[in-house]
């Protein structure tokens, strides 16, 4: 497998967290350029010291991170503390970060390494709103044709949503980006709510990770002990759903999932489904097919490849 070049997009989130973690372990299929935060499960000035914890936890301080967008295109933010905690990183005690952030902002990093890289050999991973994202596809539209592929987690169609009725907390936080992101023509695959909803990590799931002894091992189980109770509660779920980590797993090793490529179109307008990711499942529409949309995984070769890869670190 060749070196993937990704630029991971986030708002941690425990789940950002171990998709992060999950990366920095697999340094044979994956180099990553840089994380650029974005606001979203909390304030961005919580989501760019998180991913500084994170950094420093896996020992990655020469990984470069960058402070993005503070707010979505076109609405006021809203946050997920009662899903992540207040820090958004709720559940380890993890020492504030000794690493600085980048001066450059976010957005210009994602510009600068997409224009001075051969075009289709940097990825770009989105794993909260996508409000980086599109501003970077505004600014420099020139950008899009470079991307070489964008593997995002965000939307729902048959598991519906989880922050409303109809969407997914990343697209509903800023529907507009995520129309900007959607309609740019850049290759697009999408992990929905209806794959995150399956990998749960179960009890003995999260033991495995504790039993790991080290202090990544143990900071994600005590990630999950705190991750999971929005879930259970809501939904019963039998453990908290990893919902970014899949971004990096696919990335790996994409044989562990299946989808088919969709329409998907985003709710701007009406306020009863704003957010909501309208995947034209059963080709009803001519629309054009922008999206690789997953549906399921192999949750315990996802589990055993997240396990034993974070072994590594
Ligand atoms: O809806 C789940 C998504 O929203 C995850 O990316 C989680 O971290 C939050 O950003
Ligand atoms: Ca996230």
């Amino acid at each position: 497998m060749t070196l993937r070049k990704i630029i991971i997009d986030t708002d941690p989130g425990q789940d950002d967290a171990v998709a992060i973690l999950l990366a920095f372990a697999s340094p044979q299929e994956l180099d990553v350029l840089g994380l650029t935060c974005v606001a979203g499960n909390v304030p961005l000035d919580l989501t760019a010291k998180n991913a500084r914890i994170i950094c420093e936890l896996a020992g990655k301080t020469d990984v470069p991170v960058y402070a993005g967008c503070d707010r979505p295109l076109a609405r006021a933010l809203v946050t997920a503390e009662h899903v992540h905690g207040k820090t958004g990183l709720d559940g380890p005690d993890l020492p504030d970060p000794q690493m600085p952030l980048q001066q450059m902002h976010g957005v210009d990093f994602i510009i600068e390494t997409l224009r001075a890289a051969p075009s289709g050999t940097v990825t770009l991973c989105p794993l909260g709103p996508l409000t980086n994202i599109a501003t970077a596809f505004r600014k420099a539209p020139d950008i899009v044709q470079k991307v070489q592929e964008i593997v995002l987690m965000g939307g729902a169609y048959f598991e519906v949503g989880n922050i409303t009725p109809t969407a997914e907390f990343n697209i509903y936080v800023d529907p507009e980006a995520a129309d900007i992101v959607f309609k740019s023509g850049a290759p697009t695959v999408v992990m929905p709510l209806d794959v995150t909803h399956k990998a749960l990590v179960t009890a003995p799931r999260n033991d495995a990770f504790r039993a790991l002894g080290t202090p990544v091992g143990i900071a994600v189980a005590e990630m999950t002990d705190f991750f999971e109770r929005f879930d259970k509660e809501k939904y019963g779920s039998a453990g908290a759903p990893l919902h970014d980590p899949c971004v990096t797993a696919y990335l790996i090793k994409p044989a562990l999932f299946t989808g088919r490529h969709v329409n998907v179109e985003i709710e701007t307008r009406s306020e009863l489904t704003l957010g909501m990711t309208v995947a034209d499942w059963w080709g009803v529409t001519d629309r054009q097919k922008n999206a690789y949309f997953i549906g399921d995984l192999d949750a315990d070769g996802f589990f055993d490849l997240l396990t034993e890869r974070l072994a590594r670190l």
